[in-house]
């Protein structure tokens, strides 16, 4: 089966209710790149199963549109970052240096890591100048995951600048697949996001920002506005990251070329799912083969969002490639929920509130226990003639999608560990959620401006065996 819509009710798009859209363009004067691939993040050591690295936030410029550079900050880089590598079963060492004006936190998104300092929240600054440095061991099945800018209440406005980069989980599992993975030649990260670009090329948060989330003008994928892919392989792989603040990516290819989707936000799916549309939200992670086979030397094959064209795929010569992927990619752990916890309920309220309360950082809103399996009911409540789709986001929590409304989830969502889901107004999405690791985590919209506005809480986990353990959390005073 071809599945061929968005899976989201259209006028639930955030293109068809106001509030701020801004439709795409691509400013006069600019040519086709090539599409940037972030360069593989080099260790500083590795000895054994030990790997150390070292990521410094740092200001820069990058020749973003022709003329005058753009200030931008990113990690190891003048924009975004390189992508870093890890694997399942590594003791990893981060040094978190800030080279910035500011203070800045290092956020896994996505990574079993504990909570709050390692997580790299609110609750964990780095000021200007300093180095911090953390560790954690990779216990979870391979993924995209990411590394942002988390401190509040400006998380949108320094991934706004560049902070955000791919942080890649691999196993074993994943190195049996029969999938392109030669990164950069066939397997491709695209970082999805949107900027606008003031006098000078400049950006300008402050002009732009909306609380209701920014949408700018200009398209820019792994920080390049027009890019294009040399194809010279039969099946490519795309790893879409959901990186902008605000605007929900509807893409789909020419020709309506089926996407197969083989991994969600933190894990494979259990089985492949083949459609012509897909929906990325802020926040999210996706990853499709696409077969080029119906094509030849010479061909152009363009990746849209709506009706904007996104990305150009330039066919090259390519060897026939007869592999087939498997019925079964990765098979969940489906753990039995506890019978002893309540059904949690979480409500999204307005664009700035979770469960009738903004965000406050001393506030403890849950507790659960350590690798205790629950259900957490989560409901959009914005009314349905003009509300919009909320991507809730927990932090060290990957989670199972158990149903929308009552009914099966959608078909991509099932068999696969997420930790971002897009719910739509006057809908509750019900989870499975355990958290294999201690400490005070986020839950939040991850639209980003919304974050920052206050629909944000945060839960404590807790270890039977140590339930006292105190975590010292900042307020917005001291930071
Ligand atoms: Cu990607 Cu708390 O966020
Ligand atoms: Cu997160
Ligand atoms: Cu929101």
């Amino acid at each position: 089966k071809i599945y061929t819509d968005y899976f989201y009710d259209e006028a639930d798009f955030d293109k068809n209710h106001g509030m701020g859209y801004k439709p795409l363009t691509i400013p006069e004067g600019v040519t086709a790149q090539p599409l940037a691939v972030p360069p593989v993040l080099q260790a500083d050591k590795v000895e054994g199963n030990d790997v150390w690295f070292t990521i410094e936030s740092q200001e820069g410029e990058s020749q973003i549109l022709p003329g005058a550079k753009t200030k931008t900050w990113g990690y190891n880089a003048p924009l975004l970052g390189q992508t870093m590598v890890v694997k399942k079963g590594q003791r990893v060492h981060v040094k978190l240096k800030n080279s910035l004006p500011v203070l800045t936190t290092y956020h896994w998104h996505g990574m079993e890591v504990p909570g709050p300092y390692e997580d790299g929240s609110c609750h964990a600054p780095v000021y200007p100048g300093e180095t911090k440095e953390i560790s954690f061991t990779v216990n979870q099945p391979a993924a995209l995951t990411w590394l942002h800018a988390h401190p509040c209440p400006s998380t949108a406005m320094q991934v706004w600048m560049g902070l955000a980069m791919g942080v890649v989980v691999t196993d074993d599992n994943e190195s049996r697949l029969p999938i392109p993975k030669n990164y950069g030649v066939d397997e491709f990260p695209i970082i999805l996001q949107d900027r606008t670009f003031h006098e000078e090329n400049q950006l300008d948060y402050k002009k732009d920002y909306d609380p209701m989330g920014i949408f700018a003008e200009t398209p820019m994928i792994n920080g390049v506005v027009k890019p294009y892919v040399d194809v010279t392989t039969q099946k490519v792989r795309l790893l879409y990251l959901g990186g902008s603040n605000r605007r929900e990516w509807r893409l789909h290819f020419d020709d309506d070329l089926v996407m197969t989707q083989i991994a969600g936000d933190d894990s494979f799916l259990e089985h492949p799912v083949k459609m012509t549309k897909v929906l990325v939200g802020p926040g999210e992670r996706l990853q499709v083969i696409v077969d080029f086979s119906g094509y030849k030397e010479g061909d152009v094959v363009n990746l849209y969002t709506d009706d904007f064209k996104l990305v150009e795929f330039r066919i090259h010569k390519f060897e026939q490639d007869d592999s087939k992927l498997p019925f079964k990619l990765f098979t969940p752990d489906d753990r039995p929920v506890n019978p002893n916890a309540p059904i949690r309920k979480i409500t999204m309220d307005n664009h700035d509130k979770i469960n009738g309360m903004r965000y406050a950082m001393e506030r403890i809103d849950m507790i659960q226990e350590l690798n205790s399996v629950e259900y957490w009911d989560v409901t959009n409540t914005n009314p349905k003639s003009h509300g919009m789709l909320h991507p809730f986001h927990i932090h060290g929590a990957h989670f199972l999608v158990v149903s929308r409304n009552g009914h099966t989830p959608n078909p991509n969502e099932v068999g696969v560990y997420k930790d971002t889901i897009e719910v739509a107004p006057q809908e509750t999405v019900r989870l499975k959620v355990y958290f294999p690791q201690v400490g005070v985590f986020m839950y939040h919209c991850h639209i980003i401006e919304h974050e920052d506005a206050g629909m944000m809480a945060q839960i404590q986990i807790v270890d039977p065996k140590d339930p006292d353990r105190k975590y010292h959390l900042m307020d917005m005073e001291t930071i």
